[in-house]
């Protein structure tokens, strides 16, 4: 696992914007793994400026999103679905076809098996962008006894629903299981970078990069298995995980 520690989030987010696009210009036709959340949204908008200004080019491109809600169609305000359209592929010139987000509607094992399929259909990502809920979740693979290889429907703790109500009018509207991509296609990525910040991610973070332990208690752990994953913190959560360098 490799440990990046910038000076500011801003700086994360332009670390990780600058992977992507280097990725995309040695490889145009490469396959993301994408991530929703309130972190991704700086490196999307370092993305779609590198994509103005001509530095990058999403015509080619294919994207895999890790999750969705259960019970919102793509056109609800708080789907992954519009979440991504409205945060990124408006805003580039992506194909659009070239984008796959699971549904939340219809039936669950067929929704989940198509995530499984696109997941793996002509390679699995070349890079899946990851971030980490406060209890060390990673997509919606929650934190608990086990974790699941395959895509499936999870049901989410009471800690997921509180730090998503912030998204949504009243903690009652946050959906209580969501449609997940499973370890095995998140791991199987060429490579993994997770990223991020603020105090919340403060022990999830410290079990990740301070201690040698992989459990299904922190989902993120997982992520010391890997050849090629990278944790990208700035320097003040880095400090208060206590990450010694
Ligand atoms: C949701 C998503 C995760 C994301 C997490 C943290 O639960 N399913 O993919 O990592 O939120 O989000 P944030 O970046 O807003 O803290």
């Amino acid at each position: 696992m490799n440990i990046i520690v910038t000076e500011s989030y801003e700086a994360s987010a332009a670390y990780v914007a600058n992977m992507i696009s280097e990725l995309i210009n040695r490889k145009p036709d490469c396959k993301l793994g994408l991530a929703t959340g309130g972190t991704p949204v700086p490196i999307y908008k370092n993305l779609i400026e590198m994509n103005r200004a001509g530095k990058v080019d999403f015509s080619r491109v294919r994207t895999v999103n890790l999750d969705e809600y259960c019970g919102l169609t793509g056109d609800h305000d708080q789907s992954y679905r519009y979440f991504m359209d409205t945060n990124l592929f408006n805003h580039v010139n992506i194909d659009k076809a070239n984008t796959f987000v699971a549904s939340g509607i219809g039936d669950p094992a067929a929704n989940a098996a198509q995530l499984d399929a696109k997941a793996a259909e002509g390679g699995y990502a070349d890079l899946q962008l990851l971030g980490i809920g406060n209890n060390g979740h990673i997509a919606f693979n929650e934190a608990g006894d086990k974790l699941i290889a395959e895509s499936h429907i999870e049901q989410l703790t009471e800690s997921t629903i509180k730090a998503n109500a912030r998204f949504f009018e009243k903690e009652s509207d946050v959906p209580t299981t969501a449609i997940t991509m499973g370890m095995r296609s998140i791991l199987a990525a060429s490579c993994v970078v997770l990223v991020a910040t603020g105090a919340a991610k403060t022990e999830a973070i410290r079990q990740l990069i301070c201690d040698g332990a992989v459990t299904t208690h922190n989902p993120s752990t997982f992520l010391k298995l890997h050849q090629n994953s990278y944790v990208v913190i700035d320097r003040t959560l880095a400090e208060a995980a206590g990450y010694k360098g």
